[in-house]
């Protein structure tokens, strides 16, 4: 073979290789893409957990669960297929996210089921709002929170299912444990906390300089001569104050101001997280 062919039949080899070889590469291109795309993807949602660890999950729950009658799940079914409807948002989940996040929330949009606490209910978080979070950062927790998609729970119905039926008017029943974080929530989405912080409409549940909160008056009261109702502890008066609310008048205070109903509005879960939450203001 002469040199000029020898030449001529690498040349051949090497276009044959190169082909080959880019044949291979278009052909396994969205394979990679794909690979590419779930990589970054991953990477995101990684990105976002720890954000949302350290940013979201003292009120929207560890899980994204929430709590109830203070901060809205965001793992749920609920925000995953009605949300959008709920608030009339044209754009996608992502957008809704996004912008939610990014701009904060001055007040509640279910001020009866997440009322929040204080103004605003929700901080602004991009950097651009005041905020402390680059744009990257909140399209990570965006990733993050769309990741529960598939597998969030159906919240709502299961709360509906926890709610149970109404407590009644019986002070010597049975209670379950209560959770005062909980109950701080209700007392303001069942508009407690309108007479009995806010305003002086009820008796304050606050310490002042003058007296101490409703945890040491409802002990105290107990020994009071002057006092009418059958309790026998501090929980069981906040139990009787609040279904029975005629038994006993407080001083200074007037009968029939106090909704009457409270025994067949608030649940035994209710009342106790409610009795919890005032046994810790002293
Ligand atoms: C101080 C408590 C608080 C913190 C911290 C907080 N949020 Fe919120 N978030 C709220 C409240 C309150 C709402 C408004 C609920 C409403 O309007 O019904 C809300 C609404 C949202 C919504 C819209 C939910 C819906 O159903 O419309 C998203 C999404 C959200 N928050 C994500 C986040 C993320 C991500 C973080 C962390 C960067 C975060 N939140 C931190 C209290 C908080
Ligand atoms: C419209 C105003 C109003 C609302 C709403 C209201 N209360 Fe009252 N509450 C009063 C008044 C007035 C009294 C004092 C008269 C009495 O003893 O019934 C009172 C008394 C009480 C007492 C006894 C207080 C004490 O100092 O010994 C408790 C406990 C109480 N309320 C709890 C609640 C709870 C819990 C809720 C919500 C589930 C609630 N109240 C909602 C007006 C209100």
């Amino acid at each position: 073979m002469s040199r000029v062919q020898l030449e001529i039949s690498l040349g051949i080899l090497f276009v044959a290789l190169t082909s080959a070889l880019l044949i291979w590469y278009g052909l396994n291109e969205p394979k990679r893409m794909a690979e590419y795309e779930l990589h970054q993807r991953a990477k995101a949602i990684e990105v976002g957990a720890e954000l949302y660890d350290i940013n979201c999950k003292g009120c929207h729950g560890p899980q994204g669960e929430g709590v109830v009658g203070l901060w809205p799940p965001l793992n749920d079914r609920h925000f995953f297929t009605n949300r959008l409807t709920e608030v009339g948002w044209s754009g996608t989940l992502e957008d809704y996210i996004i912008s939610t996040v990014s701009s904060g929330r001055l007040v509640s949009t279910r001020p009866d089921l997440y009322p929040g606490q204080g103004r605003p209910v929700m901080p602004a978080w991009a950097e651009r709002y005041g905020g402390p979070l680059r744009d990257d950062q909140i399209r990570n927790l965006a990733a993050f929170i769309l990741n529960w998609k598939d597998t969030a729970p159906d919240r709502t119905a299961q709360m509906a299912e926890m709610a149970g039926p109404p407590t009644g008017t019986d002070i010597n029943k049975q209670l379950p444990e209560g959770d005062p974080v909980r109950g701080q929530g209700l007392a303001a989405a069942k508009g407690c906390a309108v007479c009995h912080i806010s305003a002086p409409t009820g008796p304050a549940w606050l310490a002042t300089p003058d007296q101490p909160g409703i945890a040491t008056r409802a002990e105290e009261i107990l020994t009071d001569p002057n006092y009418t109702g059958n309790a026998k502890t501090a929980a069981q008066y906040l139990h009787e104050s609040i279904v029975l609310p005629n038994v006993y008048i407080v001083p200074g205070f007037q009968a029939g101001v106090m909704p009457a109903n409270y025994g067949d509005t608030l649940t035994d879960q209710e009342l106790a997280d409610i009795i919890a939450y005032l046994l810790t203001l002293k």
